[in-house]
C-alpha cells in the first residue's frame, strides 16, 4: 500500500511567529540579512558566495533578464537569468550585467550623420530619449561625430529634411571624457561644465557610454551592492538538463557567477547527470544549485549528486497549476521545514552545510521572515519581482489599473518544455499540457522603493523574535499553527474600513 505521510502539509499563511524577548540592542538597523548561498564547512570556512539580502529572483522569462539582475544585485540580492531562451541571448544578458557600471549607460538613441531632423524625431519617439548620439555607423559603439539634444533644433522653424550634421554639436566642440574615468569624476565634469550629459569615448573616439546628470542621485553608491572580486555585479543563470554541455561553458565564459538547474521536479536522474557532468568538467569551481524538491529524500539525492544549494517547492508558485494538473507537490511551509531538517541532519553527518532556497508561494511580505524562520537560507520570488519597473514585461492599463504581465514557465506562452521534460519524448519543444498560467500582477513601481519597505518589515519581525541574524532567527523562532478563525482575526475586522486596500 502507498505510504501516507502522517501530517498534512501546510502553507505559510497557516503559521505565525510568537515573539521572543526583544533586547534593547535588537533594533532593525542592526539586523544583518546576509546569508550563504553555496555549500561550505560551517564553523571552518565561509561560503564562497554570500548575498547581502536573502532574496533572489525567479528563473523566469517574465522576471529575470539583465535589467532585473542589475537592479537586484545593486540592492544586494541575486537574479538567475532565465534559461528558456537561446544560449546566445542568455549569454548576452549575462555579459551585459557583468559589463554594467553604475551611471554609465549604453547609448540607445543613435543616428548617422546623414540622418535628418525627421529621423531624429523618429528615434526620440521610439526611445523616449532626447539626447541622441551621432556616430559613424549609427550604432552605440561607432565613432562619435556629435550629439543632438532638443536644444539644437526648433520643430516650428527647422525643416524636417535638414541634415543632422548642420545642427548637431560636433565632436570638436563637445565636452567628453575618456574610457576609464570613474563615476564621481564624470559627475564632476558634468557639474563643472554645466552640461546635462557626458559622452565617454575610447582612444579611437568610439562611443563607450553616456553619463547623464539626471541619473546622479540614483547612482550614488549602494552599500548593499553585490559585487564579485573584480567589483562587477554578481549574476546567476538558469540551466536545463538537456543542453547543459553547450549552455554551461557559454555561461561560465560570459562571467556567470553561479548556475541553477531550472526544473519543476529535481528528484531525477537528469539532474544527477547534469551535476555529475559539471563536477567532471569543472570540479568545485563552478557553483550550481539544483531542485526543486519537497522532502528529505529529494534533498539527500541532490546533496549526494553535488548540488551547491537545493531549491525547495513544487506547486506553490502563484502562476503554477502543477498540483491541479499532475497532483504532485506539497504545502510550501511543510516542504521548507522538512528539507531544512534534512539539511541540518546532513550537516551533522558530514560537516557540510548546504543552503536551501524556498522557491515560490510568497504572497505577503510577512511570509518571508516565516520562510527564513522555518529554515530557508534564502528565498526565490517570481510574482513579487514581476510587479516592478525592472521586470522585462510590458506595463499595461487594464480596467483602469496598471498591471504588469506575468506568465509561468510552464504556460504555452513561455513554452519552457525543458523545465517540465520527463524524458519521455524524443520530440523537442513538446508540451502536451500546461503547468502554468499567463496572468497580470498589479504594477508596483520601482524595485528599490518596494524592496526597502519589505526589508524593513523583515528586520522588524526578526527583532520581535529577538534575532539579529538569519541563523539566530532559525535557532530561536517559535512558530504556531493558526486556526482559520484566528486568521480572520489577524486582518482588520468588525470595523467599517475607509478604503479597501490589499497590503502586499
Ligand atoms: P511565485 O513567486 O509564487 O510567483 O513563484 C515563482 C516560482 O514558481 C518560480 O521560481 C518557479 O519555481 C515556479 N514556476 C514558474 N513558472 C511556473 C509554471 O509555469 N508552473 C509551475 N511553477 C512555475
Amino acid at each position: 500500500m502507498a505510504m501516507i505521510f502522517e501530517q498534512e502539509s501546510r502553507t505559510f499563511s497557516e503559521y505565525l511567529l510568537v515573539p521572543n524577548l526583544t533586547t534593547k540592542d535588537c533594533v532593525p538597523h542592526r539586523v544583518d540579512l546576509t546569508t550563504a548561498v553555496v555549500r561550505y564547512r560551517k564553523g571552518k570556512e565561509k561560503s564562497r558566495l554570500r548575498i547581502n539580502i536573502p532574496l533572489v529572483s525567479a528563473i523566469m522569462q517574465a522576471v529575470s533578464d539583465d535589467g532585473m539582475a542589475i537592479a537586484l544585485a545593486r540592492s544586494g540580492g541575486l537574479s538567475f537569468i532565465f534559461a528558456s531562451q537561446p544560449i546566445a541571448s542568455q549569454v548576452e544578458m549575462v555579459r551585459r550585467v557583468k559589463k554594467y557600471k553604475a551611471g554609465f549607460v549604453t547609448s540607445d538613441a543613435n543616428v548617422m550623420q546623414d540622418a535628418t531632423l525627421s529621423d531624429v524625431l523618429a528615434v526620440k519617439a521610439r526611445t523616449g530619449h532626447s539626447t541622441i548620439a551621432v556616430t559613424s555607423d549609427g550604432t552605440a559603439t561607432g565613432r562619435l561625430l556629435g550629439i543632438v539634444t532638443s536644444r539644437d533644433y526648433r520643430i516650428s522653424r527647422t525643416q524636417l529634411e535638414t541634415p543632422v550634421k548642420s545642427f548637431m554639436t560636433p565632436f570638436d566642440q563637445l565636452v567628453y571624457a575618456r574610457e576609464g574615468i570613474n563615476l564621481s569624476e564624470a559627475n564632476d565634469i558634468i557639474w563643472d561644465h554645466k552640461i546635462n550629459q557626458l559622452p565617454i569615448v575610447n582612444d579611437e573616439n568610439e562611443l563607450v557610454a553616456m553619463v547623464f546628470r539626471k541619473d546622479y542621485d540614483e547612482h550614488k553608491e549602494n552599500p548593499y551592492e553585490l559585487l564579485d572580486a573584480h567589483k562587477r555585479l554578481t549574476v546567476g543563470a538558469g540551466i536545463n538538463t538537456r543542453d547543459y554541455r553547450d549552455r554551461v561553458p557559454a555561461l561560465i565564459d560570459a562571467g556567470a557567477d553561479i548556475l541553477c538547474i531550472d526544473s519543476s521536479d529535481g528528484f531525477s536522474e537528469w539532474q544527477q547527470e547534469t551535476l555529475t557532468w559539471i563536477r567532471n568538467q569543472y570540479g568545485d569551481e563552478v557553483m550550481v544549485g539544483a531542485g526543486n524538491v519537497v522532502d528529505a529524500e529529494g534533498f539527500r539525492f541532490l546533496a549526494k549528486a553535488g548540488a551547491d544549494f537545493v531549491k525547495v517547492g513544487i506547486g506553490g508558485g502563484s502562476i503554477c497549476i502543477t498540483r491541479e494538473q499532475k497532483g504532485i507537490g506539497c504545502g510550501q511551509a511543510s516542504a521548507v521545514m522538512a528539507v531544512a531538517a534534512a539539511r541540518d541532519a546532513w550537516f551533522r553527518e558530514t560537516g557540510v552545510y548546504i543552503p536551501i532556497c524556498s522557491d515560490g508561494g510568497i504572497v505577503y511580505d510577512y511570509h518571508m521572515p516565516l520562510a527564513l524562520a522555518m529554515g530557508a537560507d534564502f528565498i526565490m520570488l517570481g510574482r513579487y519581482f514581476a510587479r516592478f519597473d525592472e521586470s522585462p514585461t510590458r506595463r499595461l492599463l487594464v480596467n483602469g489599473t496598471y498591471v504588469k504581465e506575468y506568465w509561468g514557465e510552464g504556460s504555452n506562452r513561455a513554452r519552457n518544455w525543458q523545465r517540465y521534460d520527463d524524458g519521455s519524448s524524443a520530440e523537442k519543444d513538446k508540451m502536451t499540457f500546461e503547468e502554468g498560467v499567463d496572468s497580470y500582477v498589479p504594477y508596483a513601481g520601482k524595485l528599490k522603493v518596494n524592496l526597502d519597505v519589505t526589508l524593513t518589515k523583515i528586520c522588524s519581525t526578526m527583532c520581535a523574535c529577538g534575532s539579529l541574524t538569519i541563523q539566530e532567527l532559525q535557532e530561536k523562532a517559535r512558530l504556531v499553527v493558526v486556526s482559520s478563525t484566528s486568521i480572520v482575526e489577524g486582518g482588520a475586522h468588525d470595523v467599517i474600513q475607509k478604503e479597501s486596500e490589499r497590503r502586499p
